[in-house]
């Protein structure tokens, strides 16, 4: 789903700005500092109620202010659906879908996935295992509408077990009864999660080919614990070992997607540029495969040129162009986003310029 219209309020240096944005492709240029990332953070705060930049709302909202707003048409069919959200420093959250309120963001982050590419990225091959287990969530939550409550009910059940465990007093029959709970969500958590991978690592592979043909890179979904054994079997055999450490050690909380080379993990062995590539084709994989089930998304890319060399950024705008999704792209330089783009393509490019946005060039739809 398309925005139609941006309207960021107090947002760090972004006072006021208004976008008409292209349904298509967005370039955004301008000097370090100027706002740009702060322009795709807006948009981000919008679809999932958070920063990628920071978890504390004190730190994006303008400086002496109470409050920011970031509110949007989005197009939804034939008719625009006005959303917004109002962040203020008391740490208030308030989502609006349609002028009535939302039940939570999560039901905003449903109509507008967005997809964020940017020179954070090898924090995905970097991070702890809880950096991709919440990539593959992410896509499992629009993959599968079943998921969110089993996901739910199964981290309800976990977090008693745990309280249960670190508090040391357990009967057995008390935590048997926990783990009928437990497993059961468990259980559907990890086929979802595993049939979600599944589906993605052929994606993943072809517009890795594409993107960067000569790297060799797999996936690999480890699911929390020996895949010999059956979720019951696992939880049973550490049974001792979760009382003597106070919390459930094994199962799909400890689930990973290892990104390995043949080599070893990507991490150790590919240089910046390569892991922001396979990241890249990590994030374009899975926003495929919500496209082709009928989902759109909006894909932010900061900094593209970042890392990348001419031919790469080309190949990569090239993909983009490809998933014929709303793109904001931004960039230090216009010279580096010198790529051609299709004469069919909706391209409107922007200038910022210390919190001022203006638009360039007009887009396909404007002339
Ligand atoms: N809470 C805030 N209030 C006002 N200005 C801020 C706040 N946080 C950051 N800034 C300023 O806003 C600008 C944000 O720039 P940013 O979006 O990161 O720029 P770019 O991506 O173009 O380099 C910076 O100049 C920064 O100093
Ligand atoms: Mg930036």
């Amino acid at each position: 789903m398309p925005l139609a219209r941006l309207d960021i309020s107090r947002l760090r240096n972004l006072s006021q700005v208004r976008l008409d944005p292209s349904p298509q492709v967005n370039i955004i240029v301008g000097e370090n500092g100027s706002g740009k990332t702060s322009i795709l953070e807006a948009i981000h705060l919008l679809s999932l109620g958070r920063s990628f930049r920071s978890h504390k709302h004190k730190t994006y909202i303008q400086h002496e202010q109470q409050e920011c707003v970031v509110f949007a048409q989005v197009e939804d069919g034939h008719q625009r659906l006005p959303v917004g959200i109002k962040r203020t420093r008391d740490g208030a959250v308030e989502v609006r879908i349609q002028g009535r309120p939302a039940q939570s963001a999560v039901e905003l982050a449903e109509r507008l996935p967005v997809q964020l590419i940017n020179p954070d990225a090898f924090r995905l091959l970097e991070g702890s295992p809880k950096v991709r287990r919440q990539f593959v969530d992410w896509g499992v939550f629009h993959f599968d509408e079943h998921f969110i409550n089993a996901w739910r009910g199964w981290q309800k059940a976990l977090k008693q077990r745990n309280s249960l465990l670190r508090r040391g007093k357990i009967a057995a029959n008390l935590l048997a009864a926990f783990d009928q709970e437990l497993i059961r969500l468990g259980e559907q958590v990890n086929q979802a999660r595993k049939a979600y991978c599944a589906a993605l690592t052929p994606h993943f592979e072809a517009v890795l080919k594409q993107l960067a043909p000569g790297l060799s890179v797999q996936l690999q979904f480890f699911q929390g614990w020996d895949a010999q054994k059956s979720l019951p079997e696992a939880i049973e055999h550490s049974y001792q070992r979760d009382i003597d450490l106070g919390y459930t050690n094994t199962g799909p909380q400890r689930a990973d997607l290892r990104v390995k080379t043949p080599t070893g993990d990507a991490l150790d062995t590919l240089s910046r540029g390569q892991q922001k590539l396979v990241v890249s084709a990590l994030k374009i994989a899975q926003g495929q495969l919500l496209i082709e089930r009928g989902r759109q998304l909006v894909f932010l890319v900061d900094d593209l040129p970042a890392e990348l060399d001419a031919n790469h950024r080309r190949k990569l705008c090239q993909l983009l162009e490809s998933l014929a999704s709303q793109i904001f792209i931004t960039s230090v330089g216009p010279d580096s986003m010198d790529f051609d783009w299709s004469d069919q393509t909706d391209v409107r490019h922007f200038s910022m310029n210390e919190g001022e946005l203006s638009q360039t060039s007009k887009g396909l739809q404007e002339s």
